[in-house]
């Protein structure tokens, strides 16, 4: 038995993006929201932010400057009134913060800004407010609590979107995207869930690569859902690979927060040697692409398992009120980094590219709207700045909301929509497959489409992914859903994504560095890699397992 759910308004997604947006929704009055969560509600890249949000909180501090470090480190391809537009909010986003609850930690200073701040790469200033060093289990659970208590929303957990669903798709007159079949984990079922607006909030796509500080739910959904509709999709080269995550066999996806090095944590070579010095003058605080390739570099020079990034200049006492999470997790594996430097490897960490958006979070399908790291808005072009991404997050989720209030009153609900048809599949005889190709696409991301790329790593993967592709979707067209099918077919969608987008940018630039292209383009054609889907060739009824026969990827 499936279920047809019909509400207002559904986001996709309850991270700080998606809870911000129905929050706001709901305190405006009449709407009924959904929110769809994957796993548990806390459960995303939110929870696990450690820094915290950039915003300019200080009286020493200036929008101008964050406005100049952000186009800095983004490499020229940041849309600089976006840029513009996300900084002069970050105060007023902070407050609403601040409104609903959230914890920051303050600052023990008699004189200056009433919170402390850190500093990280790329910023010219100590601007980033933060909760010791778990400012999004801060951020999270305040949201969560407040959605929890909220009677216009209605939290579904487990619940995993399969694909959006277009109006004329469904028999509509008009195209809108008017819901989403959403695969219910308890009970194995695809259900309906319609309503006037639909939203990706979904989080990255750190999974795509096998060593990641990305939490499981990080699977690019939102990119390859808005895909398979149209939308377009740019810059998916621009992965970012954090400089530092714990190096232990234990330590799944562990971030050290790039807020030590704020606060004088050196990096050194195995021999305790310094190096910084000598990939940039800004040192350990360069911006995020400089320090990764830089220890990337290193490792492979000296054939090195990992670095080392040292802060015990700092007292214990110092370390244990602003990093204690940190601290705590290091000890549990037996560093007690008071005393002795932190053995740290980079990892996939953050998509910058994703779903084309305007400044209202819509994107190319009427009726649907991305906000948070499955977008692309312009704000972080070609490298994304340390904690602009729970900023953007806030940001967009309010000018969304803005924009929804305005049109909601004009919009009809959508009738009843085609229920998923299953009579075409079976279960799966061999699942092993589907686990055999999560493998097989996380390591050849990380081997051919890593920090450092170029062109026969990047056919290599093409390759591969083409085979693959056809494998899944053969696979997917003949057998029922599980999670994990669901979510290989999207890794695949945005592995593909990202090795066209790598293979289209013929230079280096920001995060997006490739051996036979070593140097940033100097002529007047600095652009976005923007793809679009071509035309569906062949699908199976709109309400099942889609047959996917084109992987045509047109640049526009
Ligand atoms: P997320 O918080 O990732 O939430 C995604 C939501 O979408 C989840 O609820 C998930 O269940 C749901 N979802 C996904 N797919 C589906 C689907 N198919 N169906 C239903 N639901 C789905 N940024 C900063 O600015 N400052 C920091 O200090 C910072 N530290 C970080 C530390 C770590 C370890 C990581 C991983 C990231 C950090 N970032 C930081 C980046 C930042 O946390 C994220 O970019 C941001 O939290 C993304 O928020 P979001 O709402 O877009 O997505
Ligand atoms: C960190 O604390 O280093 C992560 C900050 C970010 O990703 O913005």
């Amino acid at each position: 038995m499936s279920y047809q759910y019909q509400h207002d308004v559904l986001i996709i997604g309850s991270g700080a993006s998606g809870l911000s947006l129905a929050l706001q929704l709901a305190e405006s009055g009449n709407v009924r929201i959904a929110v769809l969560s994957k796993a548990a509600v806390n459960e995303g890249s939110t929870f696990y932010a450690q820094g915290g949000i950039s915003a300019v909180l200080d009286n020493q501090d200036s929008i101008e400057s964050h406005v100049e470090d952000t186009l800095i480190a983004g490499g020229g391809l940041c849309d600089p009134d976006i840029v513009k537009f996300v900084v002069e909010n970050g105060k007023e986003s902070i407050q609403w913060l601040i409104d609903i609850g959230v914890n920051f930690t303050r600052s023990s200073e008699a004189e200056g800004y009433e919170y402390h701040l850190h500093q990280e790469g790329g910023h010219s200033h100590r601007r980033i407010i933060h909760s010791a060093d778990s400012t999004g289990k801060a951020v999270e659970t305040t949201l969560v609590s407040r959605v929890k208590a909220h009677a216009n929303i209605d939290l579904y957990e487990f619940q995993t979107a399969v694909d959006l669903i277009l109006g004329n798709k469904a028999g509509l007159a008009s195209n809108r995207c008017v819901g989403a079949y959403v695969y219910d984990q308890k009970t194995n079922k695809v259900n309906v869930f319609r309503a006037k607006t639909v939203v990706l909030a979904t989080g990255g796509a750190g999974k795509v690569y096998l060593y990641t500080s990305n939490p499981d739910i990080c699977t690019g959904d939102g990119i390859a859902m808005a895909w398979r509709v149209g939308c377009r999709i740019a810059n998916m080269e621009f992965i970012q690979f954090h400089p530092t995550c714990l190096y232990h066999p234990e330590a799944k996806s562990f971030l050290i927060s790039e807020a030590l090095r704020g606060e004088g944590a050196k990096l050194l070579r195995p021999d305790g040697t310094e190096f910084m010095q000598r990939y940039d003058s800004r040192g350990e605080l360069a911006p995020r692409d400089v320090v990764a390739r830089a220890i990337d570099h290193e490792m492979k020079r000296l054939g090195a398992d990992c670095l080392y990034l040292d802060i015990s200049h700092q007292t214990a006492d110092f370390i244990i009120e602003h990093f204690p999470t940190i601290y705590a997790r290091c000890l549990q594996h037996g560093v007690d980094i008071s005393e002795v430097p932190i053995p740290v490897v980079p990892a996939a960490h953050y998509t910058c590219g994703g779903v084309m958006i305007d400044k209202h979070g819509r994107t190319d399908v009427e009726g649907l709207y991305a906000i948070g790291e499955v977008s692309c808005s312009g704000l972080h072009g070609a490298n994304r700045m340390a904690s602009n991404s729970l900023l953007e997050c806030v940001v967009f989720a309010h000018s969304a909301y803005k924009d929804i209030r305005k049109q909601l009153p004009h919009i009809e609900a959508p009738a009843p929509l085609p229920a998923w048809d299953e009579t075409q599949v079976t279960d799966s005889d061999e699942e092993v497959v589907v686990a055999h190709n999560w493998d097989e696409i996380r390591r050849f991301m990380w081997d051919y489409v890593g920090i450092v790329r170029s062109g026969k790593r990047l056919k290599r993967a093409q390759n591969r992914i083409r085979l693959l592709q056809a494998e899944i979707q053969e696979y997917y067209s003949k057998f029922r859903i599980t999670n994990d099918l669901v979510e290989l077919r999207n890794l695949a969608v945005v592995a593909e994504l990202i090795i066209e987008c790598a293979l289209l940018r013929t230079e280096s630039r920001g995060l997006h560095y490739s051996l036979d292209y070593p140097v940033q383009s100097v002529d007047a054609t600095v652009h976005n890699t923007v793809v679009q889907r071509q035309t569906i060739k062949k699908s199976k009824t709109p309400a099942s397992n889609e047959l996917d026969i084109t992987r045509e990827i047109k640049r526009v």
